[in-house]
């Protein structure tokens, strides 16, 4: 259940009620700073205390009695210049805990009531180059979101808006005609296509008639000769397979592939209307959007001297023209209401730009940046890509590593007895597991940030990792498999009810799952997720040291099978929603 607006309703009933007003004021919860105040502070008397003529204490405590008689408060009271401070009652805690657990398909999670139908820009790598770092950043984060929201129950179209028309193929068509290597193609296509790429734009920068040859061939691509168009499908093919491989690796799917090249045709009438609406004007034969001569811009960009442009004077268009096409088309063609960019903070500008155009042409989508830091190599600086000798290090290759270095964890730790993986199901953990500790190393980050990337702290056991969260899951199912108890039964029996002082501990925080949810999807924050997960594994750690499980009686012994049974399945659902699996034993 969604805990914070339950409580939001039932303040702001209790103020309307208590203080006689004739409609409900907003309860304004939060929860406490410090458990020993209860679990979470109503300030919605603090803004009444003017209009009222009373002092925000006074109007308080009526509304503490209020509150005192429902059965999700055990405690309602006044607290500093007129907060109310509640405490949950354990009894009604215990009973949403068990609905929670008969929701197997949920775990009392409700779904949204009004749906959006969101478009989940990301991945978006450009083909014929290495996918770096930082689309690997851009296929976690966006996965994780895509998959967040569409479990609360919106409509997500995940499109990978792929880098797939533009200068580049001019180069590359005439180069490969002069240096390219069919076999390579086929085996290597993406370091085949670096490589005759790196040799045609050299020989362009010095050899002015092989540039006209690439800008001649471009030209034939872009007005549908089809031989050219024959070359660059065969390109985008070759480059596709390395990315789908990458991809199933990782587990992650797209609903579309609409790359820049899927726009083309619209591209002259985007610029066309921008001119007829004076947005854009000629300069030099380029056309673009100057922000200090338009009146409607947006503060931020009116300084900005380096004009939007969406067309260059020897007519090409850009990733800025393909950009405002492709909201139109979502618009147009899938109806959305919001889209997310799941791209490097440093497109930050492009894409501001790119808002404030729509704005202008009068689009009506919720459109938003989802940026992400840098990640970081042991030096402090930004990951490079390729090794000391110069070979690109592919996303392929860290990805097989990571397994690796999984494997060799596990075979410690099952050397040590920490560990039980049976032989015929160590390739299968190690790769649930090395996955898992590379996607979780960067979901655990405020997306914002830069991170260090440590294989050391990101494939443990211990800290706050994957490894130690998909262990943490396989724990409780031990409990299971070592008691000769069914899970399901459990969750089908079970009533929770919380005693001791570790069982209340993690019932609370079991009972936040839903906000925690919500909240991500809200802000696209999957470390919310992770960060519930791991202090939801310590709770539990505290719970299982104090509190006997298999060897309790009873009642007791069927309510905590089920808070362990929850636990489990709570792991398994916020680790699921931000793409990493959990195995049943290790
Ligand atoms: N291909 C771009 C890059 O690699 C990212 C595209 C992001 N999506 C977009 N609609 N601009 O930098």
């Amino acid at each position: 259940m969604l805990l914070e607006r339950y409580l939001e309703s039932l303040g702001s009933e209790a103020i309307q009620r208590a203080l006689d007003l004739d409609a409900p004021r907003p309860a304004l919860v939060r929860p406490t700073q410090d458990p020993k105040f209860g679990d979470f502070q109503i300030n919605g008397a603090m803004p009444l205390g003017k209009e009222l003529k009373k002092s925000p204490r006074e109007l308080a405590q009526p509304i503490a009695e209020a509150l005192a008689g429902v059965d999700a408060i055990e405690k309602a009271e006044v607290a500093g210049p007129g907060f109310v401070n509640i405490h949950l009652a354990l009894p009604w805690i215990a009973s949403k805990l068990t609905e929670a657990l008969r929701d197997a398909a949920r775990d009392g999670v409700p779904r949204v009531e009004e749906v959006s139908k969101v478009i989940v820009d990301f991945s978006s790598p450009n083909i014929a180059k290495q996918m770096h770092v930082g689309h690997l950043r851009s296929t976690i984060i966006g996965d994780a979101i895509a998959r967040i929201l569409s479990f609360m129950g919106h409509d997500v179209v995940r499109d990978n808006h792929l880098g797939d028309w533009g200068t580049q193929f001019g180069l590359l068509i005439v180069g490969m005609r002069e240096w390219g290597d069919e076999n390579a193609l086929q085996a290597t296509p993406i370091p085949e296509l670096e490589r005759v790429y790196k040799l045609a734009s050299e020989r362009a920068g010095s050899d002015e008639a092989f540039a006209e040859r690439a800008r001649a061939e471009l030209a034939k691509l872009q007005s549908g000769d089809d031989q050219n168009r024959a070359l660059w499908e065969h390109f985008v093919e070759v480059s596709r397979g390395t990315l789908e491989a990458v991809y199933a690796e990782l587990d992650v799917s797209f609903d579309v592939w609409l790359g820049e090249s899927a726009y083309h045709d619209a591209l002259p009438g985007v610029v066309d209307d921008l001119l007829e609406r004076g947005i854009a004007r000629e300069d030099e034969g380029a056309v673009c959007i100057f922000w200090d001569e338009i009146d409607g811009a947006p503060k931020a960009l009116r300084k900005q001297k380096t004009p939007f442009i969406v067309r260059k004077k020897d007519g090409a268009f850009l990733y800025s023209t393909t950009d405002i096409a492709t909201v139109q088309h979502r618009k147009d063609h899938f109806h959305a209401d919001r889209a997310l960019y799941v791209v490097d903070n440093r497109q930050g500008l492009h894409f501001q730009q790119l808002f404030a155009v729509m704005k202008l042409l009068g689009t009506d989508m919720e459109l938003e940046h989802v940026g992400f830091g840098t990640v970081l190599g042991n030096d402090g600086k930004p990951l490079r890509t390729r090794d000391a000798s110069g070979h690109v290090i592919t996303l392929a290759s860290l990805l097989e590593e990571s397994k690796q270095r999984a494997r060799q964890r596990i075979d410690e730790g099952v050397a040590e007895g920490r560990l039980r993986v049976r032989p015929e199901e160590m390739d299968e953990v190690s790769r649930v597991v090395g996955i898992g500790a590379v996607k979780y190393a960067d979901l655990r980050q405020n997306r914002l940030s830069d991170y260090q990337f440590d294989w050391d702290k990101m494939i443990s056991f211990q800290g706050n990792a994957g490894p130690y969260l998909q262990y943490a899951y396989a724990r409780c199912a031990s409990i299971f498999a070592k008691g000769g108890v069914d899970m399901d039964a459990i969750v089908a029996s079970a009533t929770i009810t919380l005693d001791a002082p570790a069982e209340q501990t993690l019932g609370k925080h079991l009972l936040r799952f839903t906000d925690v949810v919500y909240q991500a999807g809200a802000t696209s924050q999957p470390h919310l997720v992770c960060e519930h997960i791991y202090e939801l594994a310590r709770a539990f750690n505290g719970f299982y040291a104090e509190c006997p499980v298999l060897d309790a009686q009873g009642a007791t012994r069927e309510s905590r099978l089920g808070l362990t049974a929850l636990t489990a399945r709570q792991i398994r659902r916020g680790l699921g929603l931000v793409g990493i699996g959990v195995v049943d034993r290790m």
